[in-house]
């Protein structure tokens, strides 16, 4: 295994979208200009942002790495490279069984009142939209909302 992890250019965004639709996680922003991706022999193998929202948070994003390279140690490799440049305060989303792994890097989760106004919001829907399919199985919510402070 060889993996870089460089920066995105424009020419990375058709990949860069699909890898993060074929992973099922928010669609929603993913501007090349925000983006790191891991590259092997020329092919990207995953992807990891940092976005800004309108309240100034920050949030640590779109890790995703392909089916076929997972369990190597790449998304590790991604957010260490994310997390060099971040001096400030940082939140993520994650489902409630990634949590352990994103202690590792210094991570903890949140209640509702400690968080900023995007992630109280988005937590708030995903509480309105999923009871129906929740109470078919027995769970409460699933999303776990993280924060990281230097
Ligand atoms: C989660 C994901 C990014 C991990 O990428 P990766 O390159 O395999 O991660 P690494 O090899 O650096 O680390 C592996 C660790 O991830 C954790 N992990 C991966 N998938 C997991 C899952 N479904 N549930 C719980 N932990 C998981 C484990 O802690 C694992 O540690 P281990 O190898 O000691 O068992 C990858 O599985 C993925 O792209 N999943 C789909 C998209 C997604 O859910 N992204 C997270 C958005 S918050």
């Amino acid at each position: 295994m060889n993996v870089i992890i460089r920066t995105a250019t424009e020419a990375d965004q058709p990949t860069i979208t699909s890898i993060i639709r074929a992973a099922h996680i928010n669609p929603m922003d993913l501007k090349w200009q925000h983006f790191v991706v891991a590259e092997d022999a020329g092919q990207i193998v995953g992807t990891g942002q940092i976005k800004t929202h309108r309240d100034g948070s920050h949030e640590l994003a779109s890790i995703a790495v392909i089916p076929e390279r997972q369990g190597e140690g790449i998304a590790t490799q991604i957010i260490n490279a994310l997390l060099a440049d971040q001096s400030g305060t940082l939140y993520l989303m994650c489902q409630r069984s990634l949590e352990p792994f994103y202690q590792r890097f210094g991570f903890s989760p949140v209640t509702s009142d400690q968080m900023p106004p995007y992630f109280r919001r988005i937590t708030k829907l995903a509480g309105v939209l999923s009871p129906v399919s929740q109470a078919v199985r027995g769970e409460g919510l699933n999303i776990s909302v993280m924060k990281r402070k230097l």
